[in-house]
Parts: C-alpha cells; sequence; structure tokens
C-alpha cells in the first residue's frame, strides 16, 4: 500500500517515486499507472517474485488469501491496473488507483474511505528483491489487492480508513496506525489447521512469511486492540511480535467499538517496545 509516513514511521528520506510526473498527479494524490515506463527487467523481476511467492504461500498464508490470489490476474508481467479493477469492483465494489509512491496520511485515508485501494506504481530493482522497507507495486498488489476480494475484509478496510480520519482529528494518528501495522500489514490468523498469515507485509516478503508463520523467535499474541496500540514497531527488520486473530469476523468486530475512550486510556499508558512481554498477554503456540 501507499503507506503514509505515520505508519511507516517518520522518516527523513523522501519517499521514492516521480511525484512530479508532469502534471499527471491528481490533487487526492492518484495517478495514471505508468505501464510505459515498464521495462522488460521489470516484468521479469515481477514474475520471479511472482513465482517465488505463490510457491510459498501453501501452508503459510490464511484460506481467504489463497483462495482470491488468482484474481490479480497476470503471473508473468505487472498486470494492468485497470483489467484487476474489472474483476475487483465486481466482487466487492472496491478499485485500486495508481500513486507515485508514499502520500500524506489524510489523502491516503480519504482514499480507503472511498473504497479506492493506493497502489504505489513502481517496482523495486532486482537488487532488492529479497528485502524493501519502501512498499513497491509487488507490496501492494500481492499483499494487499487479493484479500480486497474478500467481504469481511473489503468493509474493515473502508472502515479503517473512516476510523482514520476520526483519529487524525482526535490526534491519535500513531496509535491506531500501530493497531493498523500489526494487524493489516504484519497480522496472523489461527486456522483449525494452524497459524497462517493474513498481512500484506508477511505476504510480499519470502524472508518474513517463513518467520512470522513458524520461527520460534517472534511473540504471538492474540489480537487486544489496546496491545498493540501501545506497542511500538520496527520498520527495517522482521517484527519481534506478531497479534493474531482467529478470522476476519472477530477482526471487524474487535474494530467496530468507537475507539474514542481507547485512545485516551492508550495516551495515558507508557508504550511498549517491540518485544515486550506482558504478564496478561495471551501467547499462541505455533
Ligand atoms: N471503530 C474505530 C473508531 O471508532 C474505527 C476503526 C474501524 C479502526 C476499523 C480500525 C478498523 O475509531
Ligand atoms: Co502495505
Amino acid at each position: 500500500m501507499a503507506v503514509e509516513p505515520a505508519i511507516y514511521g517518520a522518516s527523513e528520506r523522501p519517499p521514492r517515486g516521480d511525484y512530479a510526473r508532469e502534471g499527471l498527479v491528481q490533487a487526492d494524490y492518484t495517478c495514471p499507472q505508468n505501464y510505459a515506463a515498464y521495462t522488460a527487467q521489470d516484468h521479469d523481476t515481477y514474475r520471479r517474485l511472482y513465482e517465488r511467492q505463490a510457491a510459498l504461500i501453501p501452508g503459510l498464508a490464511c484460506d481467504e488469501f489463497i483462495a482470491a490470489l488468482p484474481a490479480l490476474g497476470a503471473k508473468d508481467h505487472i498486470p494492468r491496473f485497470e483489467d484487476i479493477n474489472a474483476r475487483l469492483f465486481k466482487a466487492t465494489r472496491w478499485e485500486i488507483v495508481a500513486v507515485p509512491g508514499l502520500i500524506p496520511e489524510v489523502p491516503f485515508f480519504t482514499l480507503l474511505a472511498n473504497r479506492k485501494f493506493p497502489v504505489t506504481d513502481w517496482l523495486r530493482t532486482p537488487e532488492e528483491f529479497d528485502y524493501i522497507v519502501e512498499p513497491d507495486v509487488f507490496h501492494d498488489l500481492f499483499g494487499h489487492v487479493p484479500l480486497l476480494f474478500n467481504p469481511v475484509y473489503a468493509d474493515h478496510i473502508q472502515d479503517y480508513g473512516r476510523g482514520a480520519l476520526k483519529a487524525h482529528g482526535l490526534g491519535a494518528c500513531e496509535q491506531l496506525s500501530r493497531l493498523y501495522w500489526y494487524t493489516i500489514e504484519f497480522g496472523l490468523m489461527r486456522q483449525p489447521d494452524g497459524l497462517r498469515a493474513y498481512g500484506a507485509g508477511i505476504l510480499s516478503s519470502s524472508g518474513e512469511l517463513q518467520h512470522a508463520v513458524r520461527s520460534e523467535i517472534p511473540n504471538r499474541i492474540a489480537l487486544s486492540p489496546e496491545r498493540a496500540m501501545r506497542t511500538r514497531y520496527k520498520i527495517d527488520s522482521y517484527q519481534q511480535t506478531y497479534f493474531v486473530i482467529d478470522s476476519f469476523q472477530q477482526l471487524f468486530d474487535l474494530t467496530a467499538p468507537d475507539f474514542t475512550p481507547l485512545y485516551g486510556r492508550v495516551k495515558a499508558q507508557p508504550e511498549l517496545a517491540a518485544d515486550a512481554r506482558l504478564p496478561e498477554d495471551v501467547v499462541i503456540a505455533r
């Protein structure tokens, strides 16, 4: 996702991507997908990323993701967003829109609240094949877009956009961004047959997919929005803590209440380190 700086952590480094685009970037930060700019090497890099990741997902990605992945279409080149939209809009009335890279919070949340998902249009270089800090078209498409075909998840992301605009007005963007990070980007789900990933940052990373689901190193804790909102996160390494849900319906229900009083409680408590453990944590076994 073209995740706004609050989500990826304030960075001194300007975001990558061509924001000038000769006037093609609109007031809402969307732009045409610059399809002609993709080189043969870009399409080949995308094909190799897709192939590696698709081979890894059985047993590591949640069932909803595996069911929806074919809806992305093209595997051997970067898809055209309009082709994906023809299917996506029919499925859940969502659309993807191209953006030149990271965009500010308010326009980002406004797009989500309007069921428009911002997708960065540039692709990483072959040198960044294994790991990239900033979201690119592969992370955004492969990680985020398949689950937008799932009706419960699709509604949740719209609610998140609306809730984030409210959080902005309450000065609680940092708190909600942490919840976003630990769910939409790095969430795990407990299925009857074991732990699986649904977070986009995990699903689009070959190393973190295996680490998040199988490694004995990280904490895995049943999701509590309050606990997640207090927990800092790393943007440039694998996560030290993953929060676990049982279903998208549970995520929807946990995030449905009015968060206004919760933000007050969270701000009154100390922040927690990314690897903190608390006695009240409900630890989830692999
Ligand atoms: N229910 C939250 C609020 O009232 C908004 C929200 C919805 C946040 C979905 C995250 C996900 O502020
Ligand atoms: Co993302």
